[in-house]
Formats: structure tokens, C-alpha cells, sequence
């Protein structure tokens, strides 16, 4: 079935901007910063301005591509094209069916937090179980379409595992940098069995990205991390696909975790382009919520006034978010004053008890998606965020992803330094119990139980 494509629903030509200077070009570096001043690039339609697409046009078309079965349809990121750098065919796309990612109810956090309207969209459900793969699937057609051989990023883990997966995909050869001993087996073992080719570097999270930006001025491989502007306009469907499940009615919130701050940027970029466009009336507040251990942002917008970065040496066992010198922080400044958004911090403990909170639902996520509903607690707390307001946790990713925590908070082993802490957690718990395999024994703790 071909594609149904209207009036004005065309895909846009799109021009490399500079968040600095402004700085417009056709084509951008391998190290995708402005070749003037330096500052990140993003990517923006100029187009729009004179003749922008017309939104009940484009809501239309992406509503009749779900009957579609091109392969460009059936993806949940490609299906919002319009939105997208243009391409010139559509068999240049390389996907794996991303996107099409649930929005939940959260009835027993709605009790505890007392917000009646409360959902979680939970990006764990893509094909390698992260929101990556939003915007590997936009990043690696791009990088298949210019000519590279090898891919390459630097990883808390996710990244990696999307970015092996879409150049397994895509015909090309992918190179990853990894903190050693630091992301999960779970996401190293993804890299692994999809043929990438995986450097566990001494170092942190923020020593890999520094090397790999100076390997890509030496060598040709294509950088994907999110400093490529491609992965983030990838990742702007969430918001999209979002907006079109909630009917087009704007929430008031949007609750995000923060790393490197990529995605922030990227969902923030959709919400004003969306109200731009006329799609959606008003803006929702996205708020980013970062683990207190790696917290560069809340100490940028605290300590400066989300003018000059404020670095930090970043621990948590919220892996995922382990960083400390986020590259899009410019950018996610920028999205927090465009929305009205707050910038928090939250505790190990309060990312534990969030992220069981959220698996008692039966929604399994990682820690580091489980911040959110950790930072809305406290947004509740003080007043940003009220309970007769709609909320939305975006949970980045899978329970599977980190298996280790979740084994070791319902064990009694995660904490084991604050015990009042952890004994504060015990009724959260579900350790599991070893037992002879007698029938007995099992009708005993199945009483228990009760
Ligand atoms: N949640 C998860 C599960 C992540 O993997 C990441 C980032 C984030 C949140 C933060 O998103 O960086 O866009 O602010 N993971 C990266 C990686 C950095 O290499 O997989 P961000």
C-alpha cells in the first residue's frame, strides 16, 4: 500500500542551525559543532516559516498511515516525516520498527502521589528496549546515506546497544566506547551480540566522549551520540506520538530524566515546534529530574543561572545518567525557559523506592527512568506541580536493562551503607525465597503471605 500523503504534507528540507551564534548551513562537520563559533548544532526548517505544513492535513495522514504497511509507515518515528529531515526515498530508511510506544495509566501512583491524571509513556518498549532507537533509526539512514563505513559513540550503555543494532541493520560496522565496569551486562551484552566492535575504556562516561570526539576529527566514522543533531529530531517523535495519544490536548506536565541531556532537548524542541506549527495549542512544562550524584544541570541553573556550566564527577547506580559534563546542556537550558520547566534533584533512596513503586504497576523500568516519578514527588512537595494537573513520566527505559539493581534492592543489598534508609524500603521488598520443593512448604509461604 502506498503512503497517504495529502496537500502540504510533504517532507521539509531542512538547514544545520548554530544554538549560538545562529549561524545557518547546508552541511555539517563530522564533529557537528558550528565551524564559526563552535556552540552544537540542531537542525531547523526554514521552510515553515513561509508555508509550514497544515496541521489537520498532517494529523490526517499520520492517523491513516497506521493502515499502512510500508516499512516507513510502520515505523513510530517515520510515520511523523513531516516533522523529519526529508529524504529522498523512502527504502533509504533504516528501522526496526521503532516507536509505537505505550502510554499508561499509573493507578497506584496516582494514590501515592495524589495526581489523578497521571501516565507514564514508557520508551523501554522500542526494539532494543530504550528511547534511543527513536533517534538511531533517523541517525543511522542519515549516516548510511552519506557514505560511512563505521558508526561509532561513547555510552552509558543504551546508546551503544541501539546504535549496534541500526548499523547491524543498516549494513555498516560500529565501534563503541564504554566506561569499564560501569554500564550493565545487560546493555554491553546487546553491543556485543550485535557485531559491534566494543572498547571498555578506563574511565567514565565523560572520558569516553571526549576521546571519541577527538577520534572522529582523526578517522572517518560517524559520531551518533546525541550531540548529532539527527538523533534528536529522531527522538522529537516522542513527544509527537505522545500529543497524538493524548488526542492533542497538551498535559500540563512532561517529567523527563536527564543525562546528557539529549532527550530533554529533543522533546522540548517537538512542544515548541508543535505550537508553532498549530498542532497543539499550548506548551506543557517539561521539567528535567537528574539522580544528586550526577546533577551538572540543577547546579548549572543554581549556581549560574543556566549560563556557564557547572561540572560535575558523577556517581549514581542509576547507571544510564552516570554523567557529569552533559553535552546538550545549552540545549536543555533553553527547553526549561521555553516551557516554564523545573529543573530537580533526587536521592538513591528515592530513586529505589520510585522505581519499585513503578514495577508494583507492572511496569517494569530502569532507575534511571524511575527519577521521574521520584522528582514529582518533590515538584508535588513544592507546589510546582498540582494534583488536579495532568502529569506525564516519560520512562526511558527497560526493566531488563539493569537487572542487577532490581536483584539487589529486592535482596536487601542496595543501600547497604544507609540502613535506616534501606529498612525504610522493607515493605517494598519481595526477596526471593529459597525452599525445598515440597508442596508444604510452599502452601506455608503462600499462607504467609496472605
Ligand atoms: N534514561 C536512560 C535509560 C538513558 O540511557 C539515558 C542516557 C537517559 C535517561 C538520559 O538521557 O542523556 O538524553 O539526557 N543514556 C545515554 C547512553 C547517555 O549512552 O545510553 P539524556
Amino acid at each position: 500500500m502506498n503512503s497517504p500523503s495529502g496537500p502540504g504534507v510533504q517532507p521539509q528540507q531542512f538547514f544545520f542551525r548554530c544554538i549560538g551564534c545562529g549561524d545557518l548551513a547546508t552541511s555539517a562537520g563530522q564533529d557537528f559543532r558550528c565551524a564559526k563559533c563552535s556552540d552544537l548544532l540542531e537542525i531547523t526548517y526554514p521552510g515553515w516559516r513561509s508555508a509550514g505544513p497544515d496541521p489537520s492535513h498532517l494529523k490526517l495522514a499520520w492517523c491513516q498511515r497506521r493502515l499502512s504497511q510500508s516499512a516507513a509507515d510502520l515505523s513510530g518515528v517515520w510515520r511523523f516525516r513531516e516533522l523529519l529531515p526529508s529524504l529522498a526515498d523512502d527504502n533509504e530508511i533504516v528501522t526496526l520498527r521503532e516507536g509505537n510506544t505505550p502510554l499508561y495509566e499509573l493507578p497506584q501512583c496516582s494514590r501515592i502521589t495524589g495526581v489523578e491524571r497521571l501516565y507514564a509513556k514508557h520508551q523501554g518498549m522500542n526494539p532494543t528496549a530504550s528511547f534511543k532507537d527513536t533517534g538511531m533509526t533517523v541517525a543511522a539512514t542519515f549516516a548510511r546515506r552519506a557514505g560511512f563505513r563505521w558508526v561509532a559513540c561513547a555510552s552509558t550503555g543504551n546508546t551503544s546497544a541501539s546504535m549496534a543494532a541500526y548499523a547491524a541493520r543498516g549494513g555498516m560496522r560500529s565501534l563503541v566506547l564504554v566506561p569499564e565496569g560501569k554500564i550493565s551486562w545487560s546493555k554491553l551484552s546487546q553491543a556485543l551480540d550485535y557485531g559491534a566492535v566494543t572498547c571498555q575504556l578506563r574511565t567514565d562516561f565523560d572520558g569516553c566522549l571526549r576521546l571519541l570526539q577527538e577520534l572522529v576529527r582523526r578517522a572517518p566514522v560517524y559520531q551518533l551520540n546525541s550531540i548529532n543533531p539527527f538523533r534528536l529530531e529522531g527522538q522529537k517523535t516522542l513527544a509527537i506520538e505522545l500529543l497524538e495519544q493524548l488526542n492533542w490536548q497538551s498535559p500540563d506536565h512532561i517529567v523527563v530524566p536527564g543525562g546528557n541531556l539529549g532527550n530533554s532537548s529533543a522533546i522540548g524542541k517537538a512542544l515548541v515546534e508543535m505550537l508553532d506549527l498549530g498542532l497543539i495549542s499550548r506548551l506543557p512544562k517539561l521539567s528535567v529530574i537528574q539522580a544528586e550524584g550526577a546533577n551538572a544541570l540543577v547546579r548549572t541553573i543554581r549556581e549560574s543561572g543556566g549560563k556557564s556550566l557547572v561540572a560535575v564527577q558523577a556517581e549514581t547506580r542509576a547507571t544510564a545518567i552516570r554523567i557529569g559534563n552533559p553535552a546538550s546542556w545549552k540545549k536543555a537550558v533553553h527547553v526549561l525557559e521555553a516551557t516554564g520547566g523545573a529543573c530537580e534533584q533526587v536521592s538513591e533512596v528515592e530513586i529505589a523506592q520510585a522505581k519499585a513503586e513503578i514495577g508494583a504497576e507492572g511496569i517494569g523500568c530502569e532507575p534511571a527512568s524511575a527519577v521521574t516519578l521520584a522528582g514529582l514527588k518533590k515538584l508535588l512537595t513544592q507546589g510546582f506541580v498540582k494534583r488536579n494537573e495532568s502529569v506525564v513520566l516519560v520512562l526511558t527505559g527497560n526493566l531488563l536493562k539493569d537487572p542487577d539493581f532490581t536483584i539487589d534492592f529486592h535482596r536487601g543489598e542496595l543501600l547497604k551503607e544507609n540502613e535506616s534508609a534501606r529498612t525504610s524500603l522493607d515493605r517494598l521488598r519481595r526477596p526471593p525465597i529459597v525452599l525445598d520443593a515440597s508442596l508444604e512448604a510452599v502452601m506455608k509461604t503462600l499462607e504467609q503471605a496472605q
